[in-house]
């Protein structure tokens, strides 16, 4: 039995890592479920999986769903503590860390310091956090697993996941392009967050349908491949697939490139890594290629989606940058969505941040969490 922590378990990864774990009721046990402020689904899903915990942030959804368990065996806790104590608990093999944003970055963090099998689709997580993360990794033995679709296709077309040694060249990682990838400026300056949330291939949760619709997510997934993979930026490229049937490349100096391929549902990486090194059903439709009949590439245009450019520009800059980077686009995004920016702005409220804070170094969890804090503060000045 591998018995897991499912961190996020209310929202879109959260609810398809349960999909998948609902069809192996012999491998996999359900210890621990968290959410924020999906109650209702998560009693559902408590009376389900019966696990051990539930956890949430707040003191009031915690007594809401202490109340609607009332009998069960599930035990409530709350708190930023308590979300750290189910990722590092003896008796979970796996976490899924699938809270979003940087309020998983300690959770995240437990479980790697914990040395469990960690599959990583916070991939805020290590964006913020880069080199501390890795060096946590390394020092725990902890098994890190790309759950992001890029990162998992080119973990497959990798040699046993390692590149040193190996004649990698490059990564090719793909974009759909996202929902403004034909529309002009013009038009992109007055879109609405349901027209930015509407993906034409993913289904996804709101932060991150904006961050694909302004292309942060490829430039976040860019940073997150130079940290898992210890890639330099450069050899990291970028390339639109509308399609989204190629999930992302590995190009070797032979000129051999291996791809991997499915269709675009997050349940195929999801079961590859609860599975890993082996396979399980995922669900997922098998690929009919003669159905798709066509795989078309473009460039990614940098004056529509600038946010891409900042996030190559935030890595070159090193230290501070990809935290401060980070934080700024959460205070964006969530401004975004909530009316209070247009989505042009976006871009000018990260790259206004980046002018602003001189480059430090991280050394410390603590100069992560400020340098978070201090983008934070500088981006909700921005929109005022
Ligand atoms: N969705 C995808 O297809 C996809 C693909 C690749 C990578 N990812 C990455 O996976 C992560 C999750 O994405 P998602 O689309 O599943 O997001 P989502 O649907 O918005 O779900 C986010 C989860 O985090 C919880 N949460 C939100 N704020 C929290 C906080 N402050 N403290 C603790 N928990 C909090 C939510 O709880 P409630 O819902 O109960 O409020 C929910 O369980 C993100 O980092 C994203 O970039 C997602």
């Amino acid at each position: 039995m591998n018995r897991l922590t499912i961190l996020g378990a209310t929202g879109s990864i959260g609810v398809s890592t349960l999909e998948v774990v609902a069809r192996h009721p012999d491998r996999f046990e359900v210890i621990a479920l968290t959410g924020h402020r999906r109650i209702d689904l998560l009693e559902a899903q408590c009376r389900q999986f019966s696990p051990r915990y539930a956890v949430v942030v707040g003191a009031t959804e915690a007594s809401r769903l202490t109340h609607a368990l009332r009998g069960h065996k599930t035990e409530v806790l709350f708190g930023p503590e308590a979300l750290a104590d189910v990722a590092a608990l003896p008796e979970v093999d796996t976490v899924m860390a699938a809270i979003v944003g940087a309020a998983g970055l300690q959770p995240t963090l437990a479980a790697v310091r914990a040395g469990k099998k960690v599959l990583l689709a916070n991939k805020e997580a290590l964006v913020m956090a880069g080199g501390l993360f890795m060096a946590e990794v390394r020092r725990s033995g902890a098994v890190l697993l790309p759950i992001d679709s890029e990162h998992n296709a080119v973990f497959q077309s990798l040699p046993s996941g390692k590149i040193l040694g190996a004649g990698v060249e490059r990564f090719l990682l793909t974009a759909s392009g996202g929902p403004f990838r034909t529309a002009s400026l013009e038009r992109m300056a007055s879109v609405t967050p349901d027209e930015a949330c509407a993906h034409p291939q993913w289904v996804m949760g709101r932060k991150i349908s904006v961050d694909s619709a302004t292309m942060m997510n490829k430039g976040l997934e860019v940073i997150e491949a130079r940290w898992l993979f210890d890639m330099p930026a450069e050899r990291i490229d970028v390339v639109i697939h509308p399609q989204s049937i190629i999930h992302s490349l590995v190009q070797y100096v032979d000129g051999s490139v291996l791809a991997q391929m499915g269709n675009p549902d997050m349940r195929t990486p999801i079961a590859h890594a609860l599975a890993w090194p082996e396979r399980i059903a995922s669900g997922v439709a098998p690929l009919d290629l003669f159905q798709v009949a066509q795989l078309n590439f473009e460039r990614p245009d940098l004056t529509r989606f600038p946010c891409l450019a900042l996030a190559y520009q935030a890595l070159s800059m090193g230290g501070n940058a990809a935290t401060l980077l980070n934080a700024a686009n959460e205070v964006a995004v969530a401004a975004f969505l909530s009316g209070e920016l247009t989505f042009l702005r976006i871009a000018e409220v990260i790259q206004s941040v980046l002018e602003t804070v001189p480059s430090a170094p991280l050394m410390t969890l603590e100069d992560v969490l400020a340098a978070d804090t201090l983008a934070r503060r500088l981006a909700q000045e921005q929109l005022s």
